[in-house]
């Protein structure tokens, strides 16, 4: 049987005498966002250094053609630089754009997913059968897709249709904070396979950037969609200008919720999973800053009057809230699973963004809170 690429690069670390051409991970980032462009410069500076890892980073752009006429994937390649959706930051020579995501997909061993979740159902469709069998995957992405059936974690949604292992890496990360090289931190969640996380975790880390493995996919993926519906109350309390107690009160309550939910989803949720910075540290920078928190405070400074979609057009320049999405899909699995009592922030939070409550019902749900304690440590509410 012919050598896998997994166990050459294991002989790669025993000594031998013979000299032999070892090949190496080769890496592509699927997405060329803000975050997906920020993933890139990260793993660029790292192949260079790490012989286990091919030097080139290509990275697949949707294509668009700027107001200038010029096409983005060839200004991206010209001038080493996201001029949309990351301007101002080099992603390093070895970052190679490519329009055509088969092809930028085809030789890869590692694929990083980096596009905003509503794109990735038609995304996997696009590569069924075009990557390689035994292809490692890792999804950046914050957010869930809601079928019949429940719930559809972006991870899982990746390894049904494409067959192929997939971690997540989420953490307390604006992608500009990281991209001028501001010390932060992320978590890697993986199923079984420690050491495909450890490759990830050396892949992603840097001396400005701290990645730490945590067996517990859902929990970490769930900490990174769930947070993103906090931060667009954080942002109506920031708009009404509530206050600091209030806006820290609003985040106790999303964490809480953020926690039952996820623990009554998966059972296998750890509690210490809310304690890695794809927890408590991401919901804090999220709620603080970010572009969720942002667009509610104006959603809440115009008293509703100006739709999200509006808000999002003008205020992101192409790029994209997943926080109202979200809110909108946990909103289904709560009507679907009857637990809108259980989730009375989450539950608020989508009223008030399509219109049916005013930005105020923010703090005024709390009366309504369910006397019961909220699933404590366990998942035994069925
Ligand atoms: N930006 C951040 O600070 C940050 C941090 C952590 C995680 N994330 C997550 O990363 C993911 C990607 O976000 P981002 O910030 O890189 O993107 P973004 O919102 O900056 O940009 C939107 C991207 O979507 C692409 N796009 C537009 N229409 C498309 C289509 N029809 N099909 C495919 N792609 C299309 C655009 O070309 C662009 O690359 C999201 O899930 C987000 O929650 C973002």
């Amino acid at each position: 049987m012919a050598p896998t690429l997994e166990n050459q690069m294991t002989q790669e670390n025993e000594p031998t005498s013979q000299v032999e051409v070892v090949p190496k991970y080769k890496v592509t980032v699927v997405g060329s966002g803000n975050w997906g462009s920020v993933a890139s410069k990260l793993i660029a500076s790292n192949t260079l250094k790490l012989s286990s890892f091919h030097d080139e980073v290509k990275m697949w752009v949707f294509e668009e053609t700027l107001p200038t006429g010029e096409k983005l994937t060839e200004v991206i390649n010209q001038t080493n630089e996201n001029v949309k959706y990351l301007p101002g930051i080099k992603l390093g020579k070895n970052v190679v754009a490519d329009p055509n995501i088969e092809h930028a997909v085809k030789d890869a061993n590692m694929l990083v997913f980096v596009t905003p979740h509503q794109f990735m159902e038609g995304i996997c469709r696009r590569l069924v059968g075009k990557v390689k069998p035994d292809v490692k995957a890792i999804s950046l992405i914050k957010g869930m897709e809601v079928k019949m059936e429940g719930p559809c974690m972006i991870s899982t949604l990746i390894s049904d249709q494409l067959g192929i292992n997939c971690c997540v890496l989420m953490g307390a990360n604006i992608a500009n904070e990281i991209a001028v090289e501001k010390f932060s931190e992320a978590t890697v969640g993986y199923r079984e396979d420690r050491e495909v996380a450890q490759r990830w975790v050396r892949l992603f880390s840097t001396s400005y950037f701290h990645v730490s493995p945590v067996q517990d996919v859902e929990g970490v993926e769930l900490c990174g969609t769930l947070k993103n519906v906090v931060a667009l109350a954080a942002g109506f309390v920031d708009g009404l200008e509530m206050g600091n107690n209030t806006k820290a009160a609003i985040m106790r309550i999303g964490l809480r919720e953020m926690k039952t939910f996820s623990k009554l989803m998966f059972s296998t949720v750890k509690d210490s999973t809310f304690f890695e910075s794809c927890g408590v540290a991401d919901l804090i920078t999220t709620c603080l800053g970010g572009r969720n928190r942002k667009v509610a405070e104006a959603f809440a400074r115009n008293g509703g009057k100006r739709s999200f979609d509006e808000l999002e057009a003008e205020m992101l320049q192409g790029q994209k809230l997943q926080g109202v999405s979200t809110a909108r899909e946990l909103y289904e699995v709560l009507s679907k699973r009857g637990w809108h009592e259980l989730f009375p922030l989450f539950t608020t939070v989508h009223d008030i963004s399509v219109g049916r409550l005013p930005p105020s019902a923010i703090v005024e749900y709390s009366e309504h809170t369910p006397n019961f304690s909220l699933v404590e440590g366990s998942a035994q509410y069925y």
